[in-house]
């Protein structure tokens, strides 16, 4: 890593004016279909979290929120699909709409344990809202509910998103130079 972390970065891949549009529009569209509804979003830390303050304001309607850790096993840049729970939540999910709030679809491994292990604890339903998607790594059975943007396949850092624990506080979606990482 660069003492200067944007020499890190090949090029702007989402500016913040773009991804705050697409974030007022999920905003709005999840406002409306969870009208009356019992939601509590569960964001899937670390990433989520700055996609989630986001997210929260842009909602018109009550939201609980809360938060959950878990550790793959893998490298830096893939995961191994075993996961491991770090931080669970301490709210009971029976009767609560459950909206999973995560910062990148992948291989879809994380998320397809984490649904499972979820969908065990009687929730009255169960989504799953992404910034990003990358359709094209798809390992597991899970698509998302709602999805910010499709991406292509480069490693992808800033607005919550790392490397090796760096990189989550650029405000826009950069591309990593592969020279970082590799
Ligand atoms: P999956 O289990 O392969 O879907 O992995 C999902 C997780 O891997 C995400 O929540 C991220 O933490 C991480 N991840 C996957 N792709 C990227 C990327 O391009 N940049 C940063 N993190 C990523
Ligand atoms: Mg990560």
């Amino acid at each position: 890593m660069s003492d200067h972390m944007l020499d890190d970065i090949k090029g702007v891949l989402l500016s913040e004016e773009e991804i705050a549009g697409r974030v007022a529009e999920l905003g709005k569209q999840i406002s409306a279909d969870y009208r009356g509804k019992n939601l509590l979003l569960l964001s899937v830390l670390k990433g989520s979290i700055v996609f989630m303050a986001d997210l929260m304001r842009a909602l018109t309607i009550p939201a609980a929120i809360d938060f959950m850790a878990v550790s793959s096993y893998g490298t830096d840049t893939k995961s191994s699909g075993v996961v491991k729970i770090v931080k669970d939540i301490d709210i009971d999910l029976e009767g609560k709409d459950l909206l999973i709030v995560e910062d990148i679809l992948d291989s879809g491994m994380t998320l397809s344990y984490l649904k499972e292990l979820l969908e065990g604890r009687n929730p009255a339903s169960i989504r799953i809202v992404t910034l990003l998607d990358k359709p094209s790594r798809r390992k597991a059975n899970i698509k998302p509910d709602y999805c910010g943007f499709d991406v292509p396949d480069e490693f992808l850092i800033g607005y919550g998103l790392d490397y090796a624990e760096n990189y989550r506080n650029i405000p826009y979606i950069g591309i990593l130079k592969p020279e970082v990482y590799e």
